[in-house]
């Protein structure tokens, strides 16, 4: 199950899980065509696809995706905790409600889909929460969403001891900036793309690199890793 699945980083996770073999559940909110898409993509390698349009910030449509994975698959073993939303504006400029937006989708909802998704994982399982460099570092108009993403990096420690007795794995890829279609809502996107590149590899980051350290998170080699947060990002932070 990979939240925000139709589009970005969420749809090359999908596509790379299903290419490894895995049948796929995801969820979008507001892109039908994408997500139509999407599902279009994974069919054609050869695995299912379950498509659910479902806001990560409702608990009650949280119920009823996961009620969905159940009816459809009966169990689950991985869960991606990739989908995020926020209002793009620095502390003295967000309202109480950006906040609330922002924690409930970025926060809240990963909890949520992490307790029902461990009720699925019948054999364990691996779940895997998308974090940014934001939750450490001060970005520009990141604050409501740093500020959720360093929430999600503390709930995937918690969540690594909480969830181990179900043999369920808890971890975190953290990525630098990867350009997707988040950017068209910073207005400092100009300076965003030219951060894809101040690596000291020779090509930018991109949503693959992501979506390989997910895959290597959910292999028995990486058993004994727990509540780890993995740094993506082309060794951006040694030198920034
Ligand atoms: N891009 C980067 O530079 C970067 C770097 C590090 C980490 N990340 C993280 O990687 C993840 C994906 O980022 P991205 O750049 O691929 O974003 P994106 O292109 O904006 O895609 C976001 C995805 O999440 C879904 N989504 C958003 N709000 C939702 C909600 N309330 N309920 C359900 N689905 C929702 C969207 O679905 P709809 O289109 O249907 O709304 C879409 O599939 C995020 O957690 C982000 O913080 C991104």
């Amino acid at each position: 199950m990979v939240t925000g699945g139709s589009r970005g980083i969420g749809k090359t996770i999908a596509l790379d899980l299903a290419r490894r073999g895995a049948n796929i559940a995801f969820n979008f909110l507001r892109s039908y065509d994408a997500a139509a898409q999407t599902e279009k993509e994974i069919k054609k390698l050869g695995v299912d696809c379950l498509r659910v349009k479902a806001h990560v910030g409702n608990p009650e449509k949280i119920k009823d995706l996961f009620s969905q994975i159940a009816k459809t698959y009966g169990q689950l073993d991985i869960l991606v905790n990739n989908a995020a939303s926020g209002v793009q504006r620095n502390a003295m400029d967000l309202d109480p409600k950006h906040w609330d937006w922002t924690m409930s989708v970025n926060a809240r909802g990963p909890w949520l889909c992490s307790i029902e998704s461990a009720r699925l994982m019948k054999n364990g399982g691996s779940i895997i929460n998308i974090s940014s460099l934001g939750s450490h570092r001060v970005l520009p108009y990141y604050f409501s969403v740093g500020t959720s993403k360093a929430a999600l990096e503390a709930m995937t420690k918690y969540l690594a001891v909480e969830l181990a007795p179900l043999n369920i794995r808890v971890n975190a890829v953290s990525g630098g900036y990867v350009e997707t279609d988040a950017f068209d809502s910073f207005p400092n996107r100009e300076d965003m793309v030219a951060a894809t590149k101040t690596t000291i590899t020779t090509r930018s980051l991109n949503p693959q690199d992501l979506a390989n350290a997910v895959a290597f998170l959910c292999t028995d080699e990486s058993e004994m890793i727990r509540g780890h947060v993995l740094v993506v990002d082309g060794g951006v932070t040694l030198i920034g």
